[in-house]
């Protein structure tokens, strides 16, 4: 998607916004110094250390590590996508996102398709107001108005053909959106999909209606009905609640995932407003992406039962891949039999909070699943699980979990699998009164050149002939080129340039790094010495050495090193 719209515009966007303004109108900022600071809005805190960088268009909150460009930033705080942070911000300039034909058509195709089912969830509201029965219902399952308002919880008119009646020039965008159906081959007339049901209306991060899932009253199948995928909603990717749970799960730090619609609406019924719920689908990855991309703790709630389990290690194996460090997720089993619904209703608030602090870390549940069948006490048990447990550790990017994960699998085998060797900041800071500890001249520079985008100029053109081989060159190159190119280089602009790509992480964590370890801040001209050493560094780590043979100079391509312009 990102792709779609072009660099240039995101360019001139984040040239012409200023990111001071954009956070001022949703946090309020304090100058201080050559920053503005404010308590972070992406975490709990007392004393601020939220801080807004004008001459790098970058916000970078000290506590919790959030960080990135105006874009980013109303991507994190109105929970939106990429474009539509982009759409956002170019309206507030008034500015109009260019789109390739095709995008814009899907685009314009869209429209009248979150119009209607908007309009179609305020008349399943109006209908509940009119339905004593379904009222009970909910009354029954001990919900009541307002926590049914908050989630715009409806009930289907009675009449068959409610939906034509009401909308009747919106029949195509009601079949559409799978609110009307005709049939399985496509040849009835259009019908309702969903008659006599209660509705819960499924919301985008923007709190648009996309779907629905809509549940009978009595015991008849089946029980839930959701959407169909359609242009606006994907039930893979989407979870029940998040709309409604955003601010809950940021202020709480963490999201629980249920199972079901009615979990979220009786947790949030409880006082407990940081619930979501996958549709009817396993966790998987896409979901555990969005939540992390909302909070960085994610807590999985399961049926104790078999079922539960096997969902559980699903949902397991899809979170390993993106367990980064400063994120964190937990597995919460329930008694069998019981849902988080059943179980709060029964325990309250108080019981589920203490059932919470039952919740396992996600490197306990790991070997709790691997060792489930083997035999501990035996060297081939200890092999099995060693061999199933590699191709999982592997997963799991650098890291403190990759290192808890394999020192757990060392003392569970009582073997030494080279832990201290796999894991990431294995390396002591040991330069830590000098600036940038523990960091390789490589990264310096990169930190260097992100933070302070006018360094690149400060050096002649032979600086820049370093081995191409070198960890981190390729990203070195392409910001030497980008500050080349544009002299009004920023760090936002540069940070949005590497969006989407394998070394967004890399570059958006050295641009938020501090130099000083005491915090100090580093200034411009301290930089440009900095980066002129950082260089000679690198041009001594390409020499060739001469203890190497010719091949192995050859191998390092230093003989290929050329700058490129
Ligand atoms: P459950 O069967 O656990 O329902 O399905 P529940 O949440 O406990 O519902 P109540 O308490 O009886 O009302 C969990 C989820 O699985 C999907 C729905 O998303 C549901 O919320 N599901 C279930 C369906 O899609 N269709 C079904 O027929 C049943
Ligand atoms: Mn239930």
């Amino acid at each position: 998607m990102a792709g779609k719209i072009p660099q240039h515009f995101i360019d001139e966007l984040l040239a012409r916004v200023d990111i001071v303004d954009v956070i001022d109108a949703r946090v309020s900022l304090k100058k201080s110094g050559s920053n503005h600071m404010a308590c972070c809005p992406f975490h709990n805190e007392k004393t601020p250390s939220f801080s807004v960088s004008q001459p790098k268009q970058f916000f970078h909150c000290f506590g919790c590590g959030a960080s990135g460009s105006a874009i980013g930033f109303l991507m994190d705080y109105e929970n939106l996508h990429f474009v539509d942070a982009v759409e956002m911000l170019a309206d507030s300039i008034g500015m109009s996102v260019p789109r390739d034909e095709q995008a814009a058509r899907r685009h314009d195709d869209s429209k009248p398709l979150y119009a209607v089912m908007d309009d179609v969830s305020s008349l399943y509201r109006r209908a509940l107001r009119e339905s004593p029965e379904a009222i009970d219902y909910l009354k029954r399952r001990g919900l009541d108005g307002d926590i049914a308002k908050r989630f715009g919880i409806g009930w289907t008119p009675t009449e068959r053909d409610a939906l034509q009646r009401h909308f009747p020039s919106s029949i195509d965008a009601l079949v559409k959106c799978g609110m009307l159906t005709t049939g399985s081959d496509g040849t009835r007339a259009p019908y309702a999909r969903f008659r006599e049901r209660v509705m819960f209306p499924i919301r985008d991060r923007r709190g648009r209606t996309i779907g629905f899932g809509g549940r009978v009253l009595n015991d008849s199948e089946p029980k839930y009905l959701n959407s169909p995928e359609t242009p606006i909603f994907h039930k893979g990717s989407e979870v029940y609640g998040l709309y409604e749970a955003r601010r809950a799960a940021q202020e709480a730090n963490f999201v629980i995932v249920v199972e079901g619609y009615m979990d979220v609406v009786a947790l949030a019924q409880a006082g407990i407003d940081n619930a979501v719920a996958t549709l009817g689908t396993a966790a998987n990855r896409q979901h555990s992406e969005m939540l992390f991309r909302t909070v960085p703790n994610i807590v999985f709630c399961f049926d104790g039962d078999r079922a539960g389990k096997q969902a559980a290690w699903r949902a397991l194996q899809a979170t390993l891949t993106l367990l980064e460090d400063g994120r964190d997720a937990h597995f919460l089993f329930l008694p069998d039999g019981e849902d988080p619904d059943s179980y709060v209703k029964e325990h309250g608030k108080a019981g589920f909070d203490a059932l919470l602090n039952t919740r396992i870390p996600i490197v306990d549940q790991l070997y709790a699943h691997l060792a489930n069948d083997v035999d501990m006490n035996s060297v081939g048990g200890k092999a099995q699980l060693a061999e199933r447990a590699k191709p999982l550790v592997n997963a799991i990017p650098r890291g403190v979990y990759k290192q808890l994960a394999l020192q757990r699998l060392e003392s569970l085998i009582g073997l030494s699998m080279g832990s201290a060797r796999a894991g990431a900041p294995a390396r002591p800071a040991t330069r830590t009164a000098d600036g940038g500890g523990g960091l390789t001249p490589m990264s310096r520079a990169v930190l260097l050149v992100l933070q302070f985008p006018a360094v690149v100029a400060s050096q002649p053109a032979e600086a820049y002939e370093f081995d191409e081989s070198l960890a981190g060159a390729s990203v070195l190159m392409k910001l030497v080129g980008y500050c080349e190119a544009e002299p009004g280089m920023t760090t936002a602009r540069l940070l949005e340039r590497f969006r989407g790509t394998a070394d967004e992480r890399a570059v958006n964590n050295l641009a938020q790094r501090r130099w000083w370890p005491d915090g100090r801040e580093l200034d411009s001209d301290t930089a440009e010495e900095e980066f002129a050493h950082c260089m000679s560094r690198l041009a001594e780590q390409s020499r060739p050495d001469p203890s190497a043979g010719v091949e192995a100079q050859a191998r390092t391509g230093l003989l290929a090193v050329k700058r490129r312009r």
